[in-house]
């Protein structure tokens, strides 16, 4: 008899299954033990009893340490007393590895640090798995999304020789006798790519080497990036308000249980809807300034900021018109004041702050020169993006999107490092 995943018995399988699974939980009673296997796709009860599986099977599941893995053949029954109303009455049941007695993660509290060190058993948790199981469908999603509005999938190297996002952040890798760096953001690439493939996408790793310790910052993240030829900065908004709200709306509809379990209603996700709220950089700091925070017209809105700011608002809200001096050399200035650029970011309200980053870029040859010459780069390192200008420049805007970022709103968590498997932080990298 083929294995059944147990996802089949709560989709409606029913009568005589075979199944397998590591050992979640147990509880005995008599000559009766309660497993309940997890194969990845679902957990179930499973009900062994000593006179239908026979004295030695009884023992070894009975004395099987959490994170054995068990086979069970039985009949599936409704029950109502049973986590998600399914039960397996076991006819067989067998252990197939048997696990050491000390597995790290027991029912007792354990410190993040803990946690971390045991990451690699963490990820069996039910808080985990119900996170990466939305992490999965969200990549799912946007695929689709990308799909359906003709964009293509371009991939650039994670090797690179340039900063995009500013060089305090960059990590330094030795590349034979050569420097090189570990790609901040694809959008250099992507602005080539448009010539090529026209409307474009990715979702890759980007590294910063980020020396602060927050709740929302990660060394690696998983950055997903779009660029757009013909593309404004009204274009810009509309593809990010249609993508996060597509997004949203499909994942209150398909994992609406997971949403709950994390203390999001989906109700709430499906009244998300555009066009969002805009305001400008300059709106923003005289909203702090109100709320009594010290800050003049022109500085950056910092993390610590950006979570009073978005205490103020309860739906996701783009940030708009940067000042020029805080944004990076690509930002097209605004024609209206050039003092300001035609930059935005997505925030997250409820104090989570920024999600998103993008903007118009520069696509007039001298403009662009003059601006990385501002910003005190050298044009030398730039010569093949700069020539970009020079063979059928375009308007075009794009955006970055930090998946952790959104998941840790999505799910109201209070630590990005629970949304991404294996987190790099400052003082991480094992395992
Ligand atoms: O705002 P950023 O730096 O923008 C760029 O990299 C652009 N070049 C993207 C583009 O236009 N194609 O980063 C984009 C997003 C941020 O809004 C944030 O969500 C996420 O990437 N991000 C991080 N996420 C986790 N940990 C970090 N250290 C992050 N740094 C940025």
């Amino acid at each position: 008899m083929e294995f059944t995943n147990i996802e089949k018995i709560f989709l409606g399988k029913d009568g005589k299954v075979r199944i397998h699974g590591w050992l979640h939980n147990k509880r005995s009673s008599g000559g009766i033990v309660f497993v309940f296997l997890r194969d990845g796709t679902g957990i179930i009860q499973c009900a062994v009893k000593k006179d239908k599986v026979g004295e030695k099977n009884f023992d070894d599941v009975e004395k099987s340490p959490l994170e054995s893995v068990i086979e069970v053949e039985g009949e599936v029954r409704k029950d109502p007393r049973s986590p998600g109303g399914f039960e397996v009455t076991a006819s067989s049941a067998k252990v197939e590895t048997k696990a050491d007695e000390d597995y790290p993660i027991g029912k007792k509290e354990h410190g993040p640090d803990f946690l971390l060190d045991n990451r690699q058993f963490y990820l069996r948790t039910e808080r985990m798995v119900k996170i990466l199981t939305l992490r999965s469908k969200f990549m799912e999603i946007v695929r689709d999304w990308f799909k359906e509005n003709g964009f293509k999938e371009f991939d650039t190297p994670m090797f690179t020789t340039a900063a995009v996002e500013g060089g305090s952040t960059l990590f330094p890798v030795k590349y034979f006798d050569q420097k090189a760096y570990l790609v901040q953001s694809w959008q250099l690439y992507a602005e080539a790519g448009i010539a090529s493939l026209g409307k474009i996408f990715v979702i890759a790793p980007s590294f910063r080497a980020e020396k602060s310790r927050t709740r929302r910052h990660l060394t690696e993240y998983w950055h997903l990036e779009v660029e757009e030829p013909w593309c404004d900065f009204e274009g810009l908004l509309k593809t990010e308000e249609q993508l996060v709200t597509y997004l949203l709306h499909r994942l209150a509809k398909e994992e609406p249980e997971i949403l709950k379990y994390f203390g999001r209603d989906p109700e709430f996700l499906l009244k998300i809807n555009p066009p969002f709220e805009r305001i400008t950089h300059e709106k923003a700091v005289d909203i702090l300034k109100k709320e009594g925070v010290k800050i003049k017209q022109g500085q950056d809105i910092t993390y610590e900021l950006e979570k009073i700011l978005t205490q103020k608002f309860d739906k996701p809200f783009f940030l708009t018109h940067f000042p020029k001096e805080i944004k990076a050399f690509y930002h097209m200035p605004d024609p209206k004041n050039t003092d300001v650029t035609l930059s935005v970011d997505l925030l997250g309200p409820e104090g989570y702050g920024e999600l998103t980053g993008g903007g118009q870029r520069i696509h007039d040859y001298k403009q662009l020169m003059k601006r990385i010459k501002e910003q005190k780069l050298n044009p030398k390192d730039y010569s093949w993006y700069l020539d970009l200008r020079r063979f059928g420049t375009v308007p075009h805007s794009g955006f970055g999107l930090g998946i952790e970022r959104l998941i840790t709103w999505i799910l109201k968590l209070d630590h990005i490092r629970d949304a991404i498997p294996f987190p790099r932080l400052i003082n991480r990298v094992y395992p």
